[in-house]
């Protein structure tokens, strides 16, 4: 799955997990709420006991529609599930329901025989857990097979947020709205469509029947249809063909009216289907094409062929309308969002058709990393999606080269990383979950990041062919089943055994390399010492923390070294030359005036920071040769001294100086993480606003080279990397008031509202804005018409995202009032929001006057009780955007009439947030300012200079 959610603040904006074209850090990070505020205590009453497991299930399920006047959207089950005790003496037997009412429970022993139930209370519900637990007045006999008969009751949730069985809408080829249901479950919600055992380790089979209106023709599920009954009252049921024995979060269907497969590739078994509502005929053949070569591709790597896992399974791919991740693999049918799908070059933004490429490939790894083989309990999660994540870009890459996805792994994956694990709130890769939020939360960037950006540190360790070789084991040896840490560990050590590949690294024990990765927080700070003298390099290690307050913790990783030096400048050999499993190691060199440069590509999970020397003499080679350093060092280079310079181990003066070599850079990698950095130094200077005004201007005098040589136009012939680096650096540039992207950008949106003239749609992003932001009502009415009649949903959200840059509050309360309607889909609506907050600084105080008069709309609207709660989401987002009397204004609304409401607590604490970082920025605006001026001499002592030294007083 890819969740792209709006985490407090990584944005991730719609993002998932997503999440996206949208990872560039827009809105700060806060402090993740969403983990603190759960206890981490281990208690696993949320866990089913496995004395009894499920075989077999044959499911049915009525599905009604508005027709059913008394309760429309309602379904009606019966299941027989065969279910087998494990253990002696089970008087008890425990599974998920979270259905409206169970009406009728009863089991068959394996003559047909009805069991015995308690006669006072056959069966109790425990609502806290969504247990469902049979009391039996015996007990079941060991490995005999038992039916068990359930009847139940239940509603379609309204849209897709709360996941489980939901009803969403679109507008079919004759502009009649019309509504369909589908169904998410993963990771806990397949109980709320059917009573189950509703974690990924009770794999079973899957029978599936559905009935409903026979005008309801477009019906999908993870196999194919066996046979079909014609009911009375207009009604159909299709029966599937059962599924392979699979974890139950993985069944899924969905019921339409004129959904219909809008591409299909024949030639392979099973045939690849795109399917999508009806007037999408036509515009599946971009997906098409991605979902076919990335099936041929793992077809070949896993050598393990699709069509091998089971006869049965299908191979569709579903755009659907309303979707609350980017995407989720259920076997047999993946769902995507529709805008991940419906891609046309003349109107999809190059963001979008990008990420699509690595969605796709993430879904179809699944098929073997998460559904052939799963983990065995969400505290494993990072063993489906690290893989899904490692081959969704890795794996893409080999079929289509032109998107450079093995290169945007770094700012993808491990920048987000090594930004999220360097804070305190970061968890292991492995580690304990429980409750539903606990489970939410592990779907985040541990999971996906660190978890990718780890086996893309082993890959290179232990070779391509290695690694690939252990993946192979890994499914061979637990097919159908449900995995650990262990199972992985064994396969990789087995292929490394084979192979030999770390035989030279002397004393290098990888069973401690994967238990410390997997098991520990965190990642180290690789220091390095050049003796310009005597030769050598001294390198250390701690564990690098973001906070310059947090101390020290001792833990000492294993980290893979590799190295490029002024007279080696190879920065292309990723085999390390030697692991460093101590905390102090010297590498002998010889003495010379170069300089050197760690953590080739980036590739390893960790920061360097050089003496003062070596430092320099990096910033002199990036300013006389820049090409001499390869373009991902540089950007690791970016990368690092950002966060160097906010945990205090770098000088903003050394920082900056040593970013002097952006004025000539025209890489989108290493621009990626300057223009975060700039970002998270700009909202924190958003208060002193001459301040601001002159930062703005400096890093414009640095941008002009890259706006310069990008030009306002792209080539018909271009590489998508570059569209991608006008598509970042113009809305940056415009954001920040560049007057020529400004007048482009405003002649060309003119020109589409006057002339109807097209505009190239990977310039679009900053063409909307720029014509919102700098225009009237006219154009702000020209945008919203045609966002209204758009059928790109791509497209769709680029003109939300421009709508919220209008300066005007009135046309801006009226966005705002927008996102509470059915025209902004569910899954767009915080997205939405923050786009009100991110169009111009002035807006947050329109927004605020919104969320004080609709809260209770807003609440409804946004599905505060989705995972995870879109609303705690916006209202912590807000606080980072006010002013101090906005801030004082929103925190008395909010004491006076929202305490004890579910996101009081945490728009409190965003508000302290806010508070910090607008201070923090008056008391370093000069400092900063004076290191952007390179004027070294002319410090000001900043606050934190002064509490260092005041710190120094203290201690001696
Ligand atoms: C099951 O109950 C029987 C009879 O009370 C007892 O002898 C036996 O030890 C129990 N088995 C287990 C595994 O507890
Ligand atoms: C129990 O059910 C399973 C699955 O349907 C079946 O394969 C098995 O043969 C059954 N066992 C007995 C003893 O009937
Ligand atoms: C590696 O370390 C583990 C304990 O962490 C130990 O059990 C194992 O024997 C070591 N392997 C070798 C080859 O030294
Ligand atoms: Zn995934």
């Amino acid at each position: 799955m890819f969740w792209l959610w709006l985490t407090l603040g990584i944005v991730v904006l719609t993002t998932a997990n997503a999440e996206h074209p949208f990872w560039i850090q827009e809105i700060e990070e806060l402090p993740d709420l969403s983990y603190s505020a759960v206890s981490r205590n281990t208690e696993n009453v949320y866990r089913l006991p496995e004395n009894v497991v499920p075989l077999n299930y044959d499911i049915y399920i009525d599905l009604y529609f508005a027709e059913r006047q008394d309760r429309p959207f309602s379904y009606d089950g019966l299941e027989f599930i065969t279910i087998q005790a494990r253990e002696e003496n089970v008087t008890n037997v425990i599974l998920h329901s979270n259905v409206d009412q169970i009406n009728s429970v009863s089991l068959l022993s394996e003559n047909e025989q009805l069991f015995p139930l308690d006669t006072d209370e056959p069966f109790t519900l425990v609502p806290q857990y969504h247990f469902l637990r049979l009391n039996l007045q015996q007990a079941l006999d060991l490995g005999s097979n038992y039916t068990l008969i359930i009847n139940y009751t239940s509603t379609m949730n309204e849209g897709p947020m709360k996941r489980g069985l939901w009803r969403g809408w679109y507008i079919d080829d004759e502009g009649v709205e019309r509504i369909y249901a589908g169904t998410h479950f993963q990771p806990y919600n397949a109980r709320q469509a059917f009573p189950c055992w509703d974690e990924p380790l009770f794999k079973a089979v899957f029978k599936i029947h559905l009935s409903k209106p026979s005008s309801y023709s477009g019906t999908f599920s993870n196999t194919g249809v066996e046979s079909t009954d014609i009911l009375p009252n207009n009604r159909t049921q299709d029966n599937f063909l059962e599924t392979p024995i699979m974890s139950s979060y993985l069944v899924t269907f969905l019921v339409s009216e004129t959904f219909q497969v809008i591409a299909s590739n024949t030639s392979l078994t099973p045939p690849v289907r795109i399917i999508g509502r009806s007037n999408t005929a036509g515009l599946g053949d971009h997906a098409l094409d991605l979902t076919v070569k990335m099936t041929e591709h793992f077809n070949e790597y896993f050598q393990i062929p699709y069509h091998t896992l089971h006869p049965n399974l299908l191979n569709d791919h579903i755009a659907s309308p309303d979707w609350a991740s980017a995407a989720t693999e259920n076997w047999g049918m993946v769902s995507y969002r529709e805008l991940y799908m419906i891609i046309d070059p003349r109107e999809t933004i190059m963001s979008v058709e990008h990420y699509a490429a690595t969605l796709v490939s993430h879904e179809l790894a699944h098929k073997w990393f998460g559904n052939l083989i799963t983990c065995f309990w969400w505290s494993n999660t990072w063993i489906n999606e690290g893989f899904a994540s490692y081959f969704g870009y890795m794996s893409a890459h080999q079929m289509f080269p032109k998107y450079d996805l093995h290169e945007h792994f770094n700012t993808r994956y491990i920048h987000n990383s090594l930004s999220f694990d360097s804070g305190q709130s970061t968890v292991p890769l492995n580690h304990d979950v429980n409750t539903p939020a606990q489970v939410t939360g592990h779907f985040g960037t541990i999971s996906y990041s660190k978890g990718a950006a780890f086996l893309k540190m082993i890959e290179d360790m232990i070779t391509y062919e290695t690694f690939r070789k252990a993946c192979q084991y890994f499914l061979l040896d637990n097919p159908y089943a449900a995995t650990d840490q262990y199972d992985l560990y064994n396969a990789f050590a087995r292929a490394i055994d084979e192979d030999g590949t770390l035989s030279e690294y002397s004393n290098f024990n990888f069973t401690d390399y994967y238990r410390i990765w997997v098991n520990e927080a965190g990642y180290p700070l690789l220091t390095v010492e050049v003796d310009y003298e005597n030769g050598g390099m001294t390198l250390t290690q701690e564990r690098f923390f973001l906070s310059p307050s947090t101390s020290s913790t001792g833990q000492i990783y294993p980290i893979p070294i590799t190295y490029a030096t002024e007279s080696g400048p190879n920065f292309s050999n990723l085999k390390p030359s030697q692991m460093m499993t101590t905390q102090r190691l010297v590498i002998p060199k010889e003495a010379a005036d170069e300089w050197v440069i760690f953590n080739l590509q980036q590739h390893g999970h960790y920061r360097v920071n050089y003496d003062r020397k070596t430092w320099n003499l990096i910033s002199q080679a990036l300013l006389d040769d820049p090409e001499s350093i390869h373009y991902l060092n540089r950007a690791q280079i970016v990368n690092d001294v950002f966060a160097l310079m906010r945990a205090q181990k770098l000088t903003y003066d050394v920082g900056f100086d040593i970013l002097k070599f952006l004025s000539k850079e025209i890489n989108y990698h290493v621009w990626n993480p300057a223009i975060s950095g700039y970002t998270w130094l700009r909202n924190r200077l958003r208060y002193v606003s001459e301040s601001q005004a002159t930062f703005d201007s400096y890093i414009l005098d640095y941008m002009s080279q890259v706006i310069n040589v990008l030009g306002y136009d792209p080539d018909s012939n271009e590489s998508v990397t570059t569209t991608l680096t006008r598509q970042e650096i113009m809305h940056f540039a415009c954001n920040l008031g560049h007057e020529g992207c400004r007048q482009n950008s405003r002649n060309k949106f003119i020109e589409m509202r006057d002339n109807d003239a097209w505009v190239d749609p990977r310039i679009r992003r900053h063409v909307y804005i720029a014509g919102v932001r700098h225009g009237g009502q006219q154009d702000f009415e020209f945008l919203l018409n045609r966002f209204r009649n758009s059928n790109f949903a791509n497209d769709q959200l680029e003109m939300l995202r421009g709508l919220g840059a209008t300066r005007d509050p009135q046309l801006l309360t009226r966005y705002v009032e927008l996102t509470l309607e059915n025209a902004v889909r569910s899954q767009d609506k915080a997205t939405s929001f923050n786009y009100a907050l991110l169009g111009n600084p002035e807006n947050a105080n329109t927004v605020l006057q919104f969320v004080k008069n609709r809260i209770n709309d807003i609440r409804e609207a946004y599905v505060q009780d989705a995972p995870p709660n879109p609303v705690h989401t916006v209202l912590s987002n807000l606080a980072s955007y006010l002013d101090e009397a906005g801030l004082v204004e929103y925190e008395e609304w909010l004491r006076s009439t929202q305490s004890g409401t579910p996101q009081f607590n945490s728009a409190i604490s965003a508000i302290n947030s806010a508070r910090n970082n607008i201070n923090w920025g008056r008391d370093n605006a000069d400092m900063i300012l004076s290191a952007v001026r390179g004027s070294a001499s002319t410090v000001t002592l900043s606050s934190f200079l002064l509490t260092a030294i005041l710190l120094f007083a203290f201690v001696f």
